[in-house]
């Protein structure tokens, strides 16, 4: 909340963010925001700038122009220190499930909150015990990554990113690497994450997701947020003639 207007602050603010590969100007004018307990759903086709816009808000891309702001600080004015502690309260899942493979589940849960927050071996295991039982794995402590499943590396991956008690999670596609059948059960930890009022960004293709879990849905393309909407509203009645061709496509395909 900010004290003298009683607005609430937003958790993400993004302002003016510009980002350029070489020629390739790929975001030309972002400005959203993000508040505590929103899910948003980002969308739109592929190469529209996505992920580089989720790199972006944490800073694994750097801005070309523009500012992010978390919580009132601007990120895009931090020198490195600042900005990895900051970092550490986004949580970050890829399409890929990047665990470790040489160590097992539990030590993959315990190793970023001992070393980078000097938690004690006995409450980062309690901790990576009490989130394996929240992603449906408590009997896969001791397995290695190579011998779980899909979906299961995901949930692990999705556990791990919140052994870091992060106020804000990040999803690039979390479930486009995953067999048809396994991707009910990574989008359930997901929602439940979301009923329980964690503030989530998603990428996602998964329609049904964002039409059931999301407050927003952000359609991105040609460098901009081309729509921004309750998933009712977006679904039903696409205004731009992008979003309703892309819309098209998905439902045809
Ligand atoms: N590191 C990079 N260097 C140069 N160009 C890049 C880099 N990362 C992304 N791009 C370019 O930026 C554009 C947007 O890519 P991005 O991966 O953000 O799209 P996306 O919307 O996530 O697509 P997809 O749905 O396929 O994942 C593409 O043209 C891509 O080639
Ligand atoms: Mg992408």
């Amino acid at each position: 909340m900010n004290k003298e207007t009683g607005a609430q602050q937003p958790v993400i603010a993004v302002k003016h963010l510009k980002k350029i590969f070489g020629e390739n100007e790929v975001l030309k004018d972002i400005n959203e925001e993000v508040y505590d307990g929103q899910v948003i759903c980002l969308i739109g086709p592929s190469g529209a700038g996505k992920s580089t816009f989720l790199r972006c808000l944490n800073l694994l891309d750097k801005p070309s122009a523009g500012q992010v702001f978390f919580e009132g600080d601007e990120l895009t004015a931090l020198d490195d220190q600042h900005l990895d502690q900051l970092r550490q309260q986004m949580g970050m899942v890829f399409q890929s499930f990047n665990l470790f493979p040489h160590k097992n589940v539990l030590e993959n849960l315990k190793l970023a909150p001992m070393k980078v927050k000097g938690t004690s071996e006995q409450e980062a295991t309690q901790l990576a015990n009490k989130l394996l039982k929240q992603v449906g794995l408590a009997d896969k402590a001791e397995a290695f990554p190579d011998n779980l499943s899909g979906g299961q590396q995901q949930r692990v991956a999705i556990a791990r990113a919140l052994a870091m008690n992060p106020k804000v999670m990040l999803f690039d596609e979390p479930t486009s690497a995953l067999d048809p059948e396994m991707v009910g059960e990574v989008l359930k930890v997901m929602q439940d994450l979301a009923t329980a009022g964690m503030t989530m960004v998603v990428v996602t293709h998964e329609m049904g997701f964002a039409k059931n879990v999301a407050d927003q849905v952000w359609f991105m393309a040609d460098g901009y947020i081309q729509e921004s909407n309750t998933p009712q509203e977006f679904f039903a009645h696409p205004k731009t003639a992008r979003a309703q061709d892309f819309l098209s496509k998905i439902l045809e395909a």
